[in-house]
This record gives C-alpha cells, structure tokens and sequence, in this order.
C-alpha cells in the first residue's frame, strides 16, 4: 500500500505551486522573482543577498543534516524548527471532521494544537500518572487497531516534560500494527541527550515512520528556528507539496550551515557534556528538598518534580529572577514543575531561591 493513500487525497490530486527559485535555482542573470537587483544591506557575510529569495531546500544544509542524522538526503526535508514539521504533517495527513492524530498527555502541547488548528479530532491515550507516567504501549496499540481515524501517532522521545525515552522494540511492534493505517511520527527534539539509539536507523524498512529532529535543543539554536523532518522520498515529497515556497530565511541557512561544519561537532559534544554535569549538579541541589514530593530525572536537558504548595513557590522563584516551568492548567500535572538544565551561575540562583524558599516555609 502506497502512503499516499493515507494523505489527503486533495493534496494528493493538487498541482503544487512552484517557486521562481525552484524552477531556476540562483544562477544567471536573475530576472525571475520580481526582487530588486541589490540589497539595501551588505551581504553581512551571508552567502546570499537579502534581495534574493533563498533557496526553498538548500542543497549544503541539506546535505550536512543528511550527514549528521545517518539518512539520504531525499530522506530530510528541512523546516522551521519542529513546529511546522508538526503542522505539515497534521495538514496533509488529517482531513477536517474526519480524521484524527493518537498522543500520550503528558507531553508535548504542539500535537493538539496542530490538530484542532486542522479540525482533527485528537485521541488521548494518557501516560500512566500512578507509574512514574509510564506510557500505555497496550492502549497505544488498541487504540491503532481500532479507530480508523488516526492518522497519525506523535510519540515523544525522551518525552516532554516527563524525561522518559521509548524502546526500539515497542516502536517496532507499533511500526508493524500501524502499517498501511497511520504513520508513526517519533519526536526525538531532545535525542541528543539520551543513549537510545534514534528511530532514524528504521527509516529504510518502514513508509509509515518519521522522525523529527531540531537544532533548538542539543544545538543550542532555538533561535535559528530549524529542524528536519526524517522520512523515506514518498513521505517527504508529499511534504513538499505543502510547505511555504520560502520555508527558511538566508540567514538562518547561512548560520545552519556554519553551525554544522564539522569543525563545530567538537564543541556541541563539550556542551552536551556541560549538560551532563550541570545536570548531575541540578539533581544534587534538588535532593532532600521536603517540599519536593516527587522528582522524575529523566534522559533529556530538564528534571520534572511535584511539589507542595506549587503556585506560590513558581511566583517566590519567579520574585527573585529564577523562572521554571509550571502546569496550572493541566490536571495530569498538578503541582508539577519543570526545570531547565543551566549554566553553573543559573543553578546557584536556582540553589539560592530554593534554599530561601525553605527557610520561609
Ligand atoms: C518534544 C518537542 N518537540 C518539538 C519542540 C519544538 O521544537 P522546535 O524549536 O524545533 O520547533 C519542542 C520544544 O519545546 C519539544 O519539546
């Protein structure tokens, strides 16, 4: 069975819109984009003038994130950031009133949204709050099997805000009850942090598997606004279709490409070896804490914890210039609080509030 048979068949039948830099990529005399012949700005040393359109899929970047991730280039369709991954695939695999995207809450809130922005119907399979919010792979499966709707399936990881990571094993048997039915998307926004191996490797032997990466967290460019969606040729060219003609501004390609040169590889491995040991360090300022009832570690950049009194503590950090990440409107998350993995100065601010929330409560 052919993916297409799972998108939207009006994106299937549509002639897709073909840019002036698509059909002449920027060689010659440029007279096809209706720019102006120079840039207001200098170049600022970027590889492109501003008054041009930039490449929709640049060949270097393209071909440098291929590398990094262990796929073919007609594997990887570059985005901004993981969001519009998220988006494209929700717009052109969910039909309005129709059809509807399978998540696991606690996670990450970007799935729903993309959904009922598209008018799909979401289904919830919740993590188990009672077991350290340990994935129902039963109910995931179920629920694949029996609801037509579901188009796709986004798991995360490791998870946000849970820290938890999914076995290989489990994404198999979910590849194969999935098959010809949805595609499951695996977000590994913070797989640098953790030891599993990435669901890339399977890319070869399933059509209905995605992978979204991001340079915004073990790159440290949230900023630039770039990740990649992770697929075989079918999956990525029905992409295509839909994404904007100019998805990725020349300076964000000039910055992406400099970041990826492989000089730079020796000093994103020390960063994440800073995180490492900042984050040993977080969980060691965190330890003993009575107001902490409970503390999920997990294998990502941030430790998940329950404490009393939430709201006021969040607003007591808040006072003294230390900001954390709080749940109030999600009930699976009651007085739960995520904390970032920092700098060393970050976390002796942090270690100070906490210490002086002690002393008050
Ligand atoms: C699991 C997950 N996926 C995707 C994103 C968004 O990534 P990007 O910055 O690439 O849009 C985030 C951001 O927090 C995230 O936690």
């Amino acid at each position: 069975m052919s993916i297409n048979t799972l998108a939207r068949p009006e994106i299937v039948a549509m002639k897709p819109y073909s840019s002036a830099r698509k059909e002449a990529p920027g060689q010659g005399i440029l007279l096809n984009a209706n720019e102006l012949p120079w840039p207001l700005l200098d170049n600022g040393g970027l590889d492109i003038g501003l008054n041009r359109y930039p490449d929709p899929q640049p060949r270097i970047l393209v071909s440098r994130l291929a590398e990094l991730y262990g796929v073919a280039q007609e594997n990887v369709l570059v985005t901004r950031g993981s969001d519009e991954g998220i988006d494209l695939l929700t717009r052109v695999f969910c039909r309005a009133g129709q059809d509807a995207v399978l998540h696991c809450p606690p996670t990450f809130g970007m799935y729903r949204i993309a959904a009922q922005t598209q008018g799909a119907a979401v289904v919830s399979i919740p993590r188990r709050a009672g077991e350290g919010f340990r994935l129902d792979e039963q109910g995931i499966l179920d629920a694949v099997a029996t609801d037509d709707r579901i188009k796709l399936v986004f798991l995360t990881s490791p998870n946000n805000p849970t820290g938890d990571a999914i076995e290989a094993s489990y994404l198999l048997d979910l590849l194969d009850a999935a098959s010809d039915r949805a595609l499951l998307v695996v977000d590994e926004a913070y797989a640098e942090f953790c030891c599993n191996p990435s669901a890339t490797g399977l890319i070869d032997r399933f059509e209905n598997l995605v992978v979204l990466r991001t340079l915004s967290k073990a790159w440290a460019a949230a900023g630039l606004r770039c990740g990649t969606v992770l697929a075989q040729a079918s999956v990525i060219s029905l992409l295509r279709r839909i994404i904007a003609p100019y998805p990725l501004a020349s300076p964000v390609i000039s910055l992406a490409c400099r970041m990826l040169d492989k000089k730079m590889l020796g000093r994103q491995q020390q960063i994440l070896r800073e995180v490492e040991l900042n984050k040993v360090r977080l969980l060691s300022i965190l330890e003993n804490r009575p107001f902490i009832r409970d503390l999920w570690p997990g294998e990502a950049n941030f430790v998940l914890l329950r404490a009393d009194n939430s709201d006021d503590f969040l607003t007591f950090c808040a006072a003294r210039g230390v900001i954390l990440r709080g749940y109030p409107a999600d009930p699976m998350l009651t007085d739960c609080v995520r904390i970032s993995v920092g700098s060393e100065e970050d976390l002796r601010a942090l270690e100070s509030a906490l210490d002086a929330w002690e002393a008050e409560s």
